[in-house]
């Protein structure tokens, strides 16, 4: 039974920016609400979207495009070749190919249906099906390739309604001595930091070590190692084996996390409809700052129009007279607006001046590389605006 505790309004499919003929057009929303699976502890999104009409050939979101997330791939690659030494690699979400480029084109697959993401990394040698993951291409791949022992996937499986085809996919091609690492947003932390912009339409679960450890368990998997990671304001690295698999011992971290959860509350209801209340003032306290910004007559800009923000604005319906535009690095959504709100995103040229008072951090996530960024902004008494883990400059 899945229990409703936060509803975050009618929302626009986050990554669909706009160009500008397609502003007067009617956009498709949904009624974005967030709930609890009571028995699997499982928070999820109630309304989800047809993955086709989220994941397709303009796909606008880049992995290699921040500087933070390049080292991390690359600094984790490196890591699981020396712990695990692989000879067969699949990755599930390859994206643009941040990760698969560290290994040798011979020893990993990536599998990615967004198709232009997908010809990047088939350009660059690298063999990628442009396929949603299921049975069929488990299949085909283990018998094309024989079986994997490492299948890596980061902030993907999160994306994927179906967690028991996902599951028996993987299943179907891992080896009996295999290890599965899967990396998503941890839902402790963005309870703890009110990050309620960790839900939108592609986010159909948000992750605990708790959630985790029950569904996996139904195919005869096991976590073994759990480690906590900077990426997207909080995430878990799970490393998931066969329970029958008996190379790898269960890691002290599986103990220790599971009981830093149930201690924060994850398994009861009202630790959730806390949160929701102080999203509910979160949404106040935000909007209070920015119109008072406005009444000052001061210059707010966004920074980063993140997927992320996409919830935030639209959920507290913040438009272009409180934030002008947003500046973004990313070249599919430069030119373009804001779905919802239809605030205007432009391209990041050079670090911003002082012709600006305020930047909104859409991408708050990436505040150390930001601020090192824009240190000269800082200097000149430039301020940056969040809403993580609660509104305030900083
Ligand atoms: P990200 O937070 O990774 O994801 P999501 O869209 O899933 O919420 O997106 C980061 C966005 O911020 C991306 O569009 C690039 C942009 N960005 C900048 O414009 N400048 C920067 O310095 C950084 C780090 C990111």
């Amino acid at each position: 039974m899945i229990k409703k505790f936060l509803d975050l309004g009618q929302q626009p499919l986050a990554n669909s920016y706009l160009k500008k003929k397609n502003l007067y057009k009617k956009e498709k929303k949904y009624r974005l609400q967030v709930g609890l699976d009571i028995e699997k502890k499982l928070v999820s999104i109630i309304r989800t979207i047809p993955s086709g009409k989220m994941f397709n050939d303009n796909y606008p979101y880049r992995s290699s495009i921040s500087k933070t997330m390049n080292q991390s791939f690359g600094y984790f690659a490196k890591k699981i070749k020396k712990k695990f030494k692989p000879k067969f690699i699949i990755e599930i979400g390859s994206n643009d190919g941040a990760f698969l480029k560290y290994f040798n084109k011979k020893n990993i697959v990536g599998v990615e249906p967004c198709n232009n993401l997908a010809k990047l990394t088939t350009r660059s040698g690298y063999k990628t099906y442009s396929e949603f993951w299921n049975k069929k291409l488990a299949k085909l791949i283990k018998e094309k390739f024989s079986f994997s022992d490492l299948i890596y996937s980061a902030n993907t499986i999160s994306h994927i309604k179906d967690m028991d085809t996902t599951l028996n996919s993987i299943n179907l091609v891992l080896s009996d001595n295999g290890v599965v690492i899967l990396e998503d947003p941890s839902l402790l932390e963005c309870l703890k930091m009110n990050a309620y912009d960790q839900f939108y339409c592609e986010h159909i679960y948000v992750f605990s070590l708790i959630s985790i450890s029950k569904i996996i368990k139904k195919f005869n998997l096991e976590v073994f190692h759990v480690e906590k990671t900077k990426t997207h304001g909080g995430s878990n690295r799970y490393y998931i084996k066969k329970i029958k698999n008996k190379k790898y011992k269960i890691n002290k971290s599986v103990k220790k996390i599971l009981k830093e959860e149930v201690n924060f509350g994850l398994n009861k209801f009202s630790t959730y409809l806390q949160f929701a209340n102080r999203v509910k003032k979160s949404k106040k306290s935000l909007l209070k700052i920015l119109i008072n910004c406005k009444n000052k007559k001061l210059k707010v800009i966004g920074y980063g129009a993140t997927a992320k923000s996409v919830t935030v604005l639209n959920f507290c319906k913040i438009k272009k007279d409180l934030i002008s535009y947003f500046l973004d690095t990313t070249p599919d959504k430069q030119n373009k607006y804001i779905p919802g709100v239809h605030i205007p995103i432009i391209k990041y040229k050079e670090p911003i001046n002082k012709n600006i008072d305020v930047a909104y951090l859409g991408a708050w996530n990436f505040k150390k590389e930001i601020f090192i960024k824009e240190k000269n902004f800082l200097k000149n008494k430039g301020k940056f605006l969040t809403h993580v883990p609660y509104p305030k400059f900083i």
